[in-house]
């Protein structure tokens, strides 16, 4: 039996991309998360069932999902201490299918800024994660790199091109000073994502998402907390600096899409951008959303908040050309469903 591994599979990106093996597949599919900030599957599902399995719940009507609440660092030392584990311990006949690794400390800004050491944590998940795929072969990896792998003084006020794949360039020693731990982590994940192809023969591609959004984001970030505030009328408006900082806002929707048909094209851990092309300053931003709430709020800036790198935008040319792929959904509609989704909340709360 064909089991795929989604690690982090609580959180934004894992939950979507359970959703999508569970339509693009027929296949098992294995669920870590030790809910240090992703939420029950009860509570993303939809018609939600489950059993248990000593430890684990099975979850479904097919009953394709089995779900552990743990960190996944201790699921894979158990899985490496005794590679039939999963046999001896729940009866399971697993082969590995594709291995999707989303644990990870993320946060957003605050947590990039404010906690340092502990997104640098991230470096032992990985480190175990990379450890184990070169035993346990997995058909395929997808390792979420960032776009905080790139150098920061290419975002600068002055100095900001669209960053380009070829601007971190393991291979010809070309990079340069990563946002903070968290984008030194992803460095490090693409290096030895590189290892893993050339010394283990892992298929594997990495991923530079730049700022992934959706209806279902955690309201530690920016879009869907703007969105919140502009459903329920902010005036003043608080933006964190003076807002004239920029990102490139790509919908959950089309990360699946062009995550998916990567891993079909792509096995030599290269890494590739996912984002829309275009920089949205957050003053634009809160424009569009106080747009769709109709009316036009002062803009009060909070200038002792954390903003990070000034603009950070992607060429998406490499992956044009490589995958035949460009983004499908506008900043307008993909915007619009965070809102109607902030309304629908706030409705619901009342
Ligand atoms: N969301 C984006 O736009 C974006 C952009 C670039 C890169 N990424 C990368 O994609 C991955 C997922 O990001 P996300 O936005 O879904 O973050 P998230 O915080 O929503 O999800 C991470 C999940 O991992 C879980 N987790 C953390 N540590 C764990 C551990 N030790 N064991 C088991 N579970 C653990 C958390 O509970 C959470 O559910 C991360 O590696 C992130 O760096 C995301």
């Amino acid at each position: 039996m064909i089991f795929h591994i989604v690690s982090g599979a609580c959180g934004f990106v894992g939950r979507h991309t359970v959703k999508q093996l569970l339509k693009r597949t027929t296949d098992y599919i294995i669920m870590i998360d030790d809910l240090s900030v992703g939420t029950h599957p009860s509570t993303w599902l939809p018609e939600f069932s489950s059993k248990k399995l000593k430890d684990v719940e099975i979850i479904g009507k097919e009953e394709r999902l089995f779900y552990w609440q743990a960190d996944f660092r201790k699921f894979l030392r158990k899985i490496q201490e005794n590679s039939n584990w999963l046999m001896d311990e729940y009866g399971l006949n697993v082969e590995i299918g594709d291995a999707f690794h989303f644990a990870a400390i993320v946060g957003g800004r605050a947590k990039i800024e404010g906690d340092p050491m502990a997104v640098a944590l991230d470096l032992s998940i990985d480190a175990e994660f990379f450890n184990w795929i070169a035993k346990a072969k997995p058909h395929r990896v997808l390792y979420p790199s960032s776009s905080a792998a790139y150098p920061i003084s290419m975002q600068t006020e002055n100095e900001n091109a669209a960053l380009k794949e070829s601007d971190i360039n393991i291979d010809g020693y070309t990079f340069g000073m990563p946002d903070l731990t968290y984008g030194w982590t992803k460095m490090t994940g693409e290096f030895l994502a590189k290892i893993a192809a050339r010394h283990y023969g892992i298929p594997i591609v990495c991923i530079r998402p730049f700022s992934g959004y959706g209806e279902d984001q955690d309201l530690s970030y920016p879009v869907p907390a703007i969105a919140r505030r502009a459903a329920k009328k902010e005036d003043p408006f608080e933006v964190w600096g003076s807002g004239k900082q920029g990102r490139d806002f790509v919908h959950i929707d089309d990360i699946m899409d062009c995550m998916f048909l990567a891993m079909d094209k792509i096995s030599d851990g290269t890494a590739i951008n996912i984002g829309s092309g275009k920089l949205t300053s957050f003053l634009d931003l809160i424009k569009l959303f106080s747009r769709f709430a109709e009316y036009t709020p002062i803009i009060k800036p909070l200038l002792d908040k954390p903003v990070g790198v000034h603009s950070r935008y992607c060429d998406m040319n490499f992956v044009k050309e490589r995958l035949g792929w460009l983004p499908k959904i506008s900043l307008e509609d993909g915007m619009k469903r965070v809102y109607d989704a902030a309304l629908e909340n706030l409705k619901r709360e009342k």
